[in-house]
C-alpha cells in the first residue's frame, strides 16, 4: 500500500446478481479507485447460502464462506455490503454488524422500507454509517439527493416509475397489444421478471421503494403498510387500447405527495396523458420526478436494475463510506428532526377517474349509469360505447368523470354493479394529469 492510502477491509453479504456487480467492479476498479480515493478497497469474505453453487470469482483473496459469524467477529472488517435481499436473516445481519462497529451499504429495499428509522438510529448510536443509494432505482442517484441535495427545499411531490418488470410489461400491452399473461411470460423468458412475479406485478416493490422516497423527502417515517396499493395484473388489452383512443398510456405510479399536513401516498396504475414526461419511459427504465418549492420540478432518470447499474450505485456509497473512514469523520445521518405526517386515506382522494363496465346492448343503460353517477356528485367528462357482443346482447362502455373523491366512486360503483343492465365492472383506472403537483 502506497504511503497516504488505507486499506479498507470489506466484507459483501450475497453474491448474485447484484453482488457479483459490485464484486467485478471492486476488483477491476481497484487501481483506478486506490488512485483516486486514498483508499484501496480489498474483498475479505464474500457470505452465500450454498457453498457448493458453481460461482464465477473476479476475486481470488475473499473467503467465501456461509458463516456470518465469521465475519463479524473479524475487527479487521471495516464495511458490510448486504445484497442478499429479504428481510430476515438481512436484517439480523445488518443490525448486528452495526453494533460490532461496522458500516454498512446495502442494497435491501425491503429492510429499509421496513426498518430504516431503527437502522438508522442504531448506525447512528454506533457512530457508523448506513447508507442504502443503490435500494430505490438501482443505479439512479436518487437517496442521496433527496437526503442532501435537496435539503433546502420543502418537497411536496414525488411521482415515479420504479419498477421495471412492470414497466417492462406495460410498455409490451401498450405497443404490442399483448395481454397482461403474454407481457409477462415474455419478461420471464428475458430474465427481466422472477419466475414468482408477485412483488413486482402486485406493486410491493414499488411500495418499499416509494415508502423509503417519502420517508427521507418529507422527514416522516413512512412504513410499507401507509402506502396504498394496486397491481396491474387486472388490466386487460382493451384497457390500453381505450387509454390510447383516449390520448393516454397506463404506467404503474408511485405517488407520495404532501397537502395540507396530510401525506397522500399509493401505488397503482395510472392513465398518463401521452405527452407526459413520465409516459415516455418505457421498458424496464425508471424515471423519479421530485417537486421542491426552490428547484422545481427534477426528473431522475435511468436503469433501476441490473449487476452493474446497481453496481453503480453500491459502490459509490462504499467510496463515500471508505473517504470518511479514511479522514476519520463521523458519519452523517440521513434523519432530520422529522415531523410525523398523518396519512391521508384513499377514499379522500379527488381523481379523475377512467371507467370500463360491460352492459346490456339496449335502450335506456346510459340514463340509469348517469343517474347514479349524477347522485353521487360525479361529473361525466366522456362516456362512450366501445365493443358489442351481439351473441350476449352486451357492449362494453367506457365513462372518464372530472375530478370526483374516491370515496364518491366507490359508492357509485357499489351502485352501478347492482344496476340489472350492468352485467360487470372492468377496470377502475385513476387518470394522472401530466404535471408533477
Ligand atoms: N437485481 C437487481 O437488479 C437489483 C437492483 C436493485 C436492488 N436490488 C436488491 O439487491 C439485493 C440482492 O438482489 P440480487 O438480485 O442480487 O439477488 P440474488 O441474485 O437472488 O442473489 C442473492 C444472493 O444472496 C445470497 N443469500 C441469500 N440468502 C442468504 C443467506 N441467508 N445467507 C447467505 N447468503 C444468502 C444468495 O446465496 P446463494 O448464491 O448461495 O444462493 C445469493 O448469492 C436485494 O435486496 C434486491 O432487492 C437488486
Amino acid at each position: 500500500m502506497s504511503k497516504g492510502t488505507r486499506s479498507i477491509k470489506i466484507a459483501i453479504l450475497g453474491l448474485g446478481v447484484v453482488g457479483n456487480g459490485v464484486l467485478e467492479t471492486l476488483t477491476y476498479k481497484k487501481n483506478a479507485f486506490k488512485d483516486q480515493f486514498a483508499s484501496e478497497l480489498d474483498v475479505s469474505y464474500i457470505l452465500v447460502k450454498d457453498l457448493n453453487k458453481p460461482r464465477e470469482l473476479y476475486s481470488s483473496n475473499a473467503l467465501i464462506t456461509d458463516d456470518y459469524e465469521r465475519i463479524l467477529s473479524d475487527d479487521s472488517v471495516d464495511i458490510v455490503v448486504e445484497v442478499m435481499g429479504g428481510d430476515q436473516p438481512a436484517f439480523d445481519y445488518i443490525k448486528r454488524a452495526m453494533e460490532n462497529g461496522k458500516s454498512v451499504v446495502t442494497a435491501n429495499k425491503e429492510v429499509i422500507s421496513k426498518h430504516g428509522q431503527e437502522l438508522m438510529s442504531i448506525a447512528s448510536i454506533n457512530g457508523v454509517h448506513l447508507l442504502f443509494e443503490a435500494s430505490v432505482g438501482g443505479g439512479i442517484p436518487i437517496i442521496r439527493p433527496l437526503s442532501k441535495d435537496l435539503n433546502a427545499n420543502d418537497v411536496d411531490a414525488i411521482r415515479s416509475i420504479i419498477n421495471g418488470t412492470t414497466n417492462y410489461i406495460l410498455t409490451n400491452m401498450t405497443y404490442m397489444g399483448s395481454t397482461f399473461a403474454e407481457a409477462l411470460d415474455e419478461a420471464q423468458t428475458l430474465g427481466y421478471a422472477e419466475s414468482d412475479p408477485t412483488n413486482d406485478v402486485e406493486g410491493i416493490d414499488a411500495v418499499y421503494k416509494l415508502s423509503i422516497m417519502a420517508s427521507l423527502a418529507f422527514r416522516s417515517q413512512i412504513l410499507p403498510q401507509d402506502v396504498y396499493r394496486e397491481g396491474i395484473s387486472n388490466l386487460t388489452a382493451n384497457d390500453f387500447k381505450y387509454a390510447k383512443e383516449l390520448g393516454y398510456v397506463i404506467k404503474l405510479m408511485a405517488i407520495a405527495k404532501r397537502q395540507d399536513s396530510e401525506i397522500d401516498i399509493r401505488v397503482h396504475p395510472s392513465l398518463l396523458p401521452e405527452e407526459a414526461p413520465l409516459a415516455k419511459v418505457n421498458g424496464v427504465y425508471n424515471a423519479i420526478q421530485v417537486h421542491g418549492d426552490l428547484v422545481g420540478h427534477v426528473l431522475f432518470q435511468g436503469q433501476g436494475a441490473g449487476g452493474n447499474a446497481t453496481a453503480s450505485a453500491v459502490v459509490g456509497d462504499i467510496i463515500d463510506v471508505s473517504g470518511d473512514l479514511v479522514r476519520n469523520a463521523t458519519p452523517v445521518s440521513y434523519i432530520g428532526n422529522g415531523k410525523e405526517f398523518p396519512i391521508r386515506s384513499i377514499a379522500e382522494l379527488v381523481s379523475r377517474y377512467y371507467i370500463r363496465l360491460t352492459v346490456e346492448d339496449r335502450p335506456g343503460v346510459m340514463a340509469k349509469l348517469t343517474d347514479v353517477l349524477g347522485s353521487k356528485a360525479i361529473s361525466i367528462a366522456s362516456i362512450i360505447q366501445k365493443e358489442s357482443d351481439t351473441s350476449l346482447n352486451s357492449a362494453e362502455l367506457v365513462i372518464t368523470t372530472y375530478p370526483s373523491k374516491e370515496a364518491d366512486v366507490q359508492d357509485a360503483l357499489n351502485d352501478i354493479s347492482e344496476l340489472d343492465v350492468v352485467r360487470s365492472i372492468g377496470s377502475t383506472i385513476r387518470i394522472e394529469s401530466g404535471s408533477a403537483d
